[in-house]
């Protein structure tokens, strides 16, 4: 018999081919291409080169299940996490165990249904503003916009009166700006081959933490906002403020929780709603469907349309896990200290699990099979899953109705994408807009 298979590896983890470290390289300048190359392998687990740190690619759903689910065994221990944390400060997203269960429950009363009684009303205000934007000079004449920007502008706002209990005023124009500049050198710093380069008196670096004390200040001011707005109650900014004041939060941890539903709250709900119009866009008869149900007062072809969106475009596009112990992951078992990627773009796109994967059909959402279903997570799996989800769900479907009533939507080109802490548009969405008539009264 071959001695050799006694050693060769396991048939279920696969190794991308490449040098030490060359991985680290790669996730740099494409991960995209690297997490599409290593689903081609085709097992549930792949390992990756990062020098001497063991790291797992997750692609089956069951087995990052094992991973998220019991959420004992892993942390948020990641470089890319560690480098998020510097710039968000201790917050829900970033903290873990006893605090983040504090942080949690600290808000997740205003992220239920019955709490968010009022947002479609403020929703709509601020969908209107922007369409009334978008109609321009001339409204009856076509118009040339950027979606993203409109989007953001919107989510932002959203996000400040519903959460916040005040408007962003001038700031929200340097929330973006500030946010541009740190998405912007995220990967590059995140996979610099030695960890803290933030940190060092280098230019990009500079720029990321003079961006990083803007978003800072502008929480500051934000704060003070809100202490002049009126009694400290019925918003989710209120009761942190109480909740510093009574000393159960410091100044600290007050800011981070403000900068990361900030940002957490907003660019991934702006970038799911751009790559959604812009595939609507691009698919005349899927748009005519959407806006056929909208007229007849059927949300279901919007709703399909939004999540097939987050299918192929997940604003959260890898989620990245520290093996706090032995994780056992069914295939192979990751050590204590491996890192562990749960490429959701790649999964969301698997041909394991679904059929003509990179096309846009959002009617396959009326009938996922089993397989697909477990597939399909782009609000994440286990206790750390976003607790904006129906948040986002309720503003994109607003916000998207709006435009879709108002508007025949056009381009060429779906963006491409660009994977940074979220996958983001390439620049701008260049939309082109013709008026609808409006409806009969
Ligand atoms: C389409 C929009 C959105 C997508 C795709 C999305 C996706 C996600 C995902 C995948 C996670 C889990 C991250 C992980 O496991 O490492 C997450 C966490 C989180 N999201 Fe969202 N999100 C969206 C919108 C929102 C909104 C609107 C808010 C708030 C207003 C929000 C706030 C958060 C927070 C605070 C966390 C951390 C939760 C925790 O660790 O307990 N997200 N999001």
């Amino acid at each position: 018999m071959p001695t050799t298979a006694l050693v060769a590896p396991s048939p279920s983890v696969a190794r991308v081919p490449g040098w030490p470290w060359s991985h680290l390289l790669r996730m740099r300048n494409d991960p995209l291409a690297l997490m599409a190359e290593g689903a081609r392998l085709g097992t549930d687990v792949v390992r990756l080169s990062f020098g001497t740190i063991p790291a797992y690619v997750l692609y089956a759903p069951e087995v990052v299940h094992r991973a998220l689910v019991p959420g004992d065994t892993v942390w948020k221990g990641t470089r890319g996490s560690k480098l998020l944390r510097r710039i968000l400060g201790p917050g829900l997203l970033t903290t873990e165990a006893l605090v983040w269960r504090d942080r949690r429950r600290r808000a997740q009363g205003r992220f239920r249904h019955e709490a968010l009684l009022a947002m479609p009303g403020i929703v709509q205000r601020h969908a209107d503003r922007m369409i009334a934007d978008w109609r321009g000079a001339d409204p009856a004449g076509p118009a040339e916009v950027d979606a993203m920007a409109g989007f953001s502008r919107l989510a932002l706002s959203v996000v400040c009166e519903v959460l916040f209990g005040i408007d962003p005023g001038e700031d929200a124009a340097r929330v973006h700006a500030a946010l541009d500049e740190v998405l912007a050198g995220f990967l590059w710093m995140m996979t610099f081959p030695i960890e803290g380069v933030d940190q060092w008196p280098l230019p990009a670096s500079r720029r990321h933490r003079a961006a990083v004390e803007e978003l800072r200040a502008v929480v500051q001011r934000l704060i003070a906002r809100r202490r002049e707005a009126g009694p400290l109650e019925g918003d989710l900014l209120a009761d942190w403020i109480r909740a510093a004041d009574e000393g159960a939060l410091s100044q600290e941890d007050l800011s981070a929780e403000v900068v990361t539903m900030l940002l957490a709250g907003h660019e991934t709900t702006a970038n799911a709603m751009s790559f959604t119009l812009a595939l609507l866009a691009t698919h005349p008869e899927e748009q005519d469907k959407v806006r056929a149900g909208l007229d007849a007062g059927d949300n279901g072809p919007l709703e399909r349309a939004f999540n097939e969106g987050l299918r192929l475009y997940p604003p959260a596009w890898v989620l990245a896990r520290a093996a706090s112990g032995e994780v056992d992951l069914g295939p192979t078992v990751a050590p204590k200290g491996s890192f562990l990627f749960i490429p959701i773009a790649a999964i969301h796109r698997d041909p394991r699990w679904w059929t003509d994967p990179d096309t846009f059909r959002p009617d396959r959402h009326l009938a996922l099979s089993p397989a697909a279903r477990a597939a399909f997570f782009p609000f994440g799996t286990g206790p750390r899953r976003c607790i904006g989800e129906h948040f986002a769900r309720t503003e994109a479907r607003i916000a998207l109705a709006g435009v879709l009533r108002a508007f025949e939507v056009t381009t060429e080109r779906v963006p491409d994408a660009m994977p940074t802490v979220t996958l983001r548009p390439r620049g701008p969405v260049r939309l082109t807009l013709r008026p609808r008539p409006a409806p009969a009264a």
